[in-house]
């Protein structure tokens, strides 16, 4: 499991260097539209100093995002690759975020100390049990009644764009990967009892919104 996890690992760090380039080209018009609706989906503008976690931040465009909209938001990113994070650091202008290297399955902060736990567009390429664990850790570490924002890839309708999008689920690991996007809410239906699903105006796009309840 390390060694998989190390190969992964490495794998992104050389995906680092053409990530964002990547993007541009796969998501130009519609990576900004993306963004800001997860970033308002988090319903912060008359919370003050509000603490947001941003799970498998990649090269860090939501960490950067919510910065933008909250300036006086505490902004974390969260990602085992160095590589990503070393591109996120050179974006980053804005002195509320920080970028902190570790493992989804294992988030190095205490119960219940964020407003906001978010993860965009990365869930899937956690393995089974990891994603259920991530899950796990993202519900303990926001507040009750606090919000985990999950944005995740629709199956595309462009039958060369699907053909390219079942070719990275091919790289993922396969069966696991496919089958999380089909399913839809149920893997956080499974965790959280209180889930709501949106699409993006382009449709290219899913946000689960998830709540903590008091009780738990
Ligand atoms: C497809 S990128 C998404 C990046 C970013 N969230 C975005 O929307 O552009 C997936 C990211 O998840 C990170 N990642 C994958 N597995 C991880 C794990 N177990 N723990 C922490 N980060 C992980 C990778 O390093 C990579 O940066």
């Amino acid at each position: 499991m390390a060694k998989l996890r190390t190969g992964r690992q490495k794998y992104y760090d050389f995906f680092s260097h053409f990530y964002d380039l990547f993007i541009n080209l796969h998501s130009s018009n519609d990576r900004d539209e993306t963004r800001t609706f997860l970033v308002d989906s988090a319903l912060l503008e008359n919370k003050r100093r509000a603490k947001v976690l941003d799970i498998c931040c990649g090269t860090g465009s939501v960490a950067l995002s919510f910065a933008t909209h909250f300036s006086d938001c505490l902004v974390i990113g969260y990602d085992f690759s160095l590589g990503m994070l070393k591109k996120a650091k050179e974006k980053d202008s804005f002195g509320n975020v920080a970028f902190i290297k570790g493992d989804a399955a294992d988030l190095s902060f205490a119960d219940g100390c964020f407003d906001i736990v978010c993860c965009s567009h990365a869930l899937y390429e956690l393995k089974g049990p990891a994603r259920k664990q991530a899950l796990l850790e993202m519900k303990r570490v926001v507040k009750p009644a606090g919000r985990v924002l999950i944005m995740e890839h629709e199956v595309p309708r462009k039958r060369f764009i699907k053909l390219l999008f079942y070719l990275r689920m091919l790289m993922m690991g396969p069966k696991d990967a496919r089958e999380f996007i089909k399913k839809g809410g149920a893997a956080f239906q499974d965790i959280f009892e209180d889930v709501a699903l949106s699409h993006t105006r382009s449709g290219k796009s899913k946000l689960f919104i998830c709540r903590k309840s008091f009780d738990d």
